[in-house]
């Protein structure tokens, strides 16, 4: 592979900068993004809608709010601006922002969820993509948002098996007019696709060169959906089992930071390898209700 290296020949003095000067040689450039999110003041475990949630067991809602703060603060410290929506009582799960809609170009398709428990998210979140600015699609058809769609380069990744329906991905393409490829989820701890897939250059590179790529986990996919996902994207990162069992998928990327949980070590090594930084954040607490990183991040698209 020819690598173009335009990285300041400086000595490294410190683990993050020779990251940073191995991510300038592989041409990994961040993307400043604006970010949705929703501090976890209610948040608990009161039902049960994915296998890692057990109302039994008992939360902690202060130490919920410090680490979702510590990943509210990384974003704001690499540059990316972080909008917030008030959280309602009553709604435990609206942490998870990225199930409140899919936005692409200021155009926020609504969710309608699955489970009666998240049903008055849909319209919460409608409202403030209204008062924000945006224009909403309303949607006729069940779906999770971002939770399950992820916009690779100009194609948008749409998940089913467990949460958005199929009928939710035509709607979707009818919405945004882009391809839509739908992949099969089959492993229920994996229920939405971004527990299952990571978008790591979810842009073009410069110059409209397609370079988007992803990492994933390939058991929490169905035969056919595996096939398409090694035909698309041949250079992909794929992490193993142990890496996505801890929800390593579920991270953000900006085209160079991938913020990450700690606990996904062979992930993280991928990552150094290919040239991104990983920035690692702890989310364990709100891995009790079945979510992490990217769940609790809705790219407000422009
Ligand atoms: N308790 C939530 C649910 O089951 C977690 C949502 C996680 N969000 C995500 N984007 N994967 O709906």
């Amino acid at each position: 592979m020819s690598t173009q290296n335009t990285a300041p020949a400086t000595s490294t003095s410190s683990a993050t900068e020779g990251a940073t000067e191995t991510a300038v040689a592989e041409g990994r450039i961040q993307q400043v993004r604006r970010y949705l999110m929703c501090r976890p003041e209610h948040f608990t475990v009161s039902y049960r809608i994915n296998p890692w949630m057990e109302p039994a067991n008992p939360t902690d809602t202060a130490l919920a709010v410090r680490q979702w703060q510590a990943l509210y603060d990384t974003y704001v410290a690499l540059g990316h601006e972080v909008h917030l929506i008030d959280p309602i009582q009553g709604l435990p799960d609206m942490v998870y922002t990225a199930n409140g809609g899919f936005v692409i170009d200021n155009v926020a398709y609504g969710a309608k969820f699955r489970f009666q428990e998240r049903v008055p998210e849909g319209p919460a979140f409608m409202d403030w993509f209204r008062a924000n600015g945006f224009e909403v699609a309303e949607p006729v058809e069940v779906n999770e948002g971002e939770g399950d769609f992820l916009l690779v380069g100009e194609t948008i990744l749409a998940g089913t098996g467990f949460r958005s329906t199929g009928d939710s991905h035509r709607e979707l393409a009818d919405v945004f007019g882009k391809e839509v490829v739908s992949l099969n989820l089959v492993d229920p701890r994996f229920y939405h696709l971004d527990t299952a897939i990571s978008v790591l250059d979810p842009v073009e590179g410069p110059g409209g060169v397609e370079k988007a790529n992803i990492a994933y986990l390939e058991h929490a996919f169905d035969e056919r959906s595996q096939a398409i996902l090694a035909e698309r994207y041949p250079d992909a990162i794929r992490v193993a089992d142990a890496d996505g069992a801890v929800f390593g998928l579920n991270s953000a990327s900006d085209g160079l930071n991938v913020i990450i949980s700690p606990r996904a070590k062979g992930f993280e090594a991928q990552l150094r390898e290919r040239g991104y930084n990983p920035v690692l954040v702890d989310l364990s607490e709100l891995l009790l209700g079945g979510g992490g990183i990217k769940c609790c991040t809705l790219e407000l698209r422009r």
